[in-house]
């Protein structure tokens, strides 16, 4: 079934409901397969998109781009120096100025309230690609990979180790109570999410058959995941918590003894990336000396094994991402 999202932002999944979110991944699906036959489409044809990053991205901005250019929109980079955004105009000016030029916005950064208020003043739909709460564009692809390799989402364990109180944690919570899978946190007591969004989650997933379940024992925690999930031990703005976070997370790894802990061999390993799965990075091997480690979040044979499939997720950020601004502002 087709549903109307046209003029609508995309701030958190928690504004759509699960029959909106799976017309999302369909679409997805059909944007994918299309770009896979090699069609060239219109339907953004004429939409100037611009695209604003207080912080760094790869697959977000990109996505951005490649799904516009596929569709014949047009996307502006504007970083963070390029810009004024909230250092010399109030973030509900810019909202203004830009709502006047461009058909549709997307905005990565720090706080949420900032993409909400774009939201508010630009008269235009403003889609999150990032704040320090949510990721949602994220969680769409990771929804439509999840799908792909089970061929349904009801039911499906999703366990996600790690940081519990970080961007994809909540997002994955929210989508996973949406689409009707039973998530569950596995962290440490010190990073589990906030209450708030937890019973808020809980009362939606009363409604789709979800279930929200919360443990920090990286043994038992894990048992019975179809999908294991994990994340950066440090998000993008917290670089001076290494050492904490090492600390807290050296048990939550995601390595083949927890593989095993699973008792599953259907499971599949899903990371939103970028990852230190090795020491291959300039900051990577200075932290890893730093710290006494060699591996962080999830090990090398985890991360290249044949149940990884991450670059799979990372593609799929493309038609989801397409699919968004299509719903939202295509013709
Ligand atoms: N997963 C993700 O959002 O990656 P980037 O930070 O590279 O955009
Ligand atoms: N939690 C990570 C996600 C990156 C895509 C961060 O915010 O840095």
């Amino acid at each position: 079934m087709a549903f109307n999202l046209k003029g609508r932002s995309f701030l958190t999944l928690l504004d759509f409901t699960k029959e909106e979110i799976e017309y999302l991944l369909t679409l997805a699906q059909n944007l994918k397969d299309k770009k896979r036959a090699g069609i060239k489409g219109d339907l953004l044809e004429g939409k100037n998109i611009a695209l604003i990053f207080e912080k760094p991205s790869t697959r977000t901005r990109c996505a951005f781009v490649v799904a516009a250019r596929d569709e014949g929109g047009m996307p502006e980079y504007l970083g963070k120096n390029d810009i004024q955004l909230g250092k010399k105009e109030s973030v509900a000016d810019t909202a203004r100025v830009l709502g006047r030029m461009f058909d549709g916005i997307e905005f990565r950064g720090f706080k949420h309230e900032t993409v909400e208020e774009l939201a508010k003043y630009s008269g235009v739909p403003v889609w999150n690609g990032l704040t320090d709460k949510y990721h949602p564009t994220q969680v769409l692809a990771d929804l439509l990979t999840i799908k792909e390799n089970f061929g349904y989402l009801e039911g499906i364990n999703l366990v996600y180790v790690g940081d519990g109180r970080n961007n994809m944690a909540n997002s994955l919570m929210i989508g996973a109570a949406k689409m009707g899978l039973n998530y569950r946190i596995v962290s440490p007591r010190e990073l589990w999410p906030e209450e708030d969004l937890v019973k808020e989650c809980r009362e939606v997933a009363a409604g789709s058959g979800a279930t929200i379940t919360i443990s920090d024992d990286p043994v038992e925690g894990v048992r019975g995941a179809d999908v294991l999930y994990t994340d950066v031990w440090v998000s993008m703005g917290e670089e001076d918590k290494f050492a904490e976070r090492i600390n807290l997370l050296k048990p939550y790894q995601v390595n083949m003894e927890m593989v095993k802990n699973t008792g599953n061999d259907r499971l599949i390993f899903l990371h939103c990336l970028p990852s230190y799965h090795n020491a291959d990075t300039d900051n990577g091997r200075k932290i890893f000396e730093e710290h006494g480690i060699e591996e962080m979040e999830v090990t090398d044979e985890v991360f290249e094994s044949s149940f990884s499939k991450v670059f799979d997720e990372a593609e799929n950020r493309v038609h989801t991402i397409k699919a968004v601004m299509v719903a939202t502002i295509g013709k």
